[in-house]
């Protein structure tokens, strides 16, 4: 297993002193179907994770309400103790019903609790970034967050914390943000055919805040495209590291948390940040999602 040299670059997050490549890996698929309990082969996840970091990967992003529980242990169980260089970035804001269900939790003992279970359950005594997880998957809702951003800055003061980031959210949810503490990230719905956060990004980039793009590779519902399948013959790649590539060629500010549990899916999605695409096949897959969103 050697180490992967390029891995995108790298970022550091605004007002730390954390720098992380910016292809990094996401958790979720660690749990079993519908991220729920245990996943069929738990040592396949445990070397999913150690691949990942022993190539070169310093940057995972997971959450406690995955599993729920069981995506945090087994990165635990995989990577404990900590290498000084990773990065784990976690999230809170929902729970799971017993039917499998995203349940917002945003009320203050929530976000204590949720707190706490993500330093349990990952063997920490404090979380490098935690994002709150503002609306769902499908829907953001404008609206204040001050209350649940309140609780997480004075967690961040009693030093449980050390940096906070926002999922789900709008640019006006940022600016109300920006009023009570510092922000280093935002993690929402974006890919090569979902693209309404483009000028968003574009202001993030402007400030240094990173946009870590969730379902880059579309989540539940894998991107399909015949531009993807036609960039990705033309430069011998395949059409997953041809929407990765696209995001990082998209704004330096992004960073790429890919989700796989599948070795030979983490080395392909990795090479990705090997692949240079010419400004025509730029231009080809940016027709996908109709264009750029202003
Ligand atoms: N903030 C939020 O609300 C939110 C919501 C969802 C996700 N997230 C975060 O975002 C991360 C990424 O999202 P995601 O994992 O759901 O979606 P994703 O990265 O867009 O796609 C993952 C899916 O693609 C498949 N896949 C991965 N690499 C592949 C490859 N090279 N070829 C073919 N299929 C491939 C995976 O299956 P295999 O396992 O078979 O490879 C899995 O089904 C998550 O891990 C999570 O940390 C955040």
């Amino acid at each position: 297993m050697t180490k992967q040299t390029d891995l995108g670059g790298n970022f550091t997050l605004p007002g730390t002193s954390i720098t992380v490549n910016r292809m990094g890996y996401g958790a979720m698929q660690l749990a079993g179907p519908q991220v729920w309990g245990p996943p069929r082969d738990v040592d396949g996840a445990v070397a999913v994770l150690r691949e990942a970091v022993a190539v070169g990967v310093n940057h995972i992003d997971t959450s406690d309400f995955y599993g729920p529980h069981v995506t945090n242990q087994i990165i635990k169980q995989a990577l404990h103790p900590y290498r000084d260089d990773l990065v784990i970035v976690t999230k809170v804001g929902a729970r799971r019903g017993d039917d499998k269900s995203w349940i917002h939790a945003l009320s203050r003992q929530e976000i204590i609790d949720a707190v706490h279970d993500n330093l349990r359950n990952l063997g920490l005594d404090a979380l490098d970034v935690v994002n709150l997880r503002v609306g769902g998957i499908a829907e953001l809702a404008e609206g204040s967050i001050e209350g649940p951003l309140t609780v997480l800055a004075e967690l961040k003061r009693q030093g449980l914390i050390r940096h906070l980031g926002l999922s789900n959210v709008t640019p006006k949810q940022l600016a109300e943000a920006q009023t009570i503490t510092e922000i280093v990230c935002i993690q929402n719905l974006y890919n090569v055919a979902l693209r309404n956060d483009d000028s968003f990004i574009q202001d993030l980039a402007k400030q240094g805040i990173a946009y870590v793009p969730f379902f880059p590779l579309g989540g539940f519902t894998p991107l399909q495209s015949s531009a993807l399948d036609a960039a990705a013959a033309s430069l011998q790649s395949t059409p997953m590291q041809v929407a990765l590539a696209w995001l990082l060629q998209r704004s330096p500010n992004i960073l790429l948390i890919p989700g796989t549990s599948s070795i030979g899916h983490l080395r392909e999605n990795l090479k990705a940040a090997t692949l240079q695409l010419p400004s025509e096949t730029i231009a080809a897959l940016d027709a996908i999602g109709g264009g750029p969103k202003q």
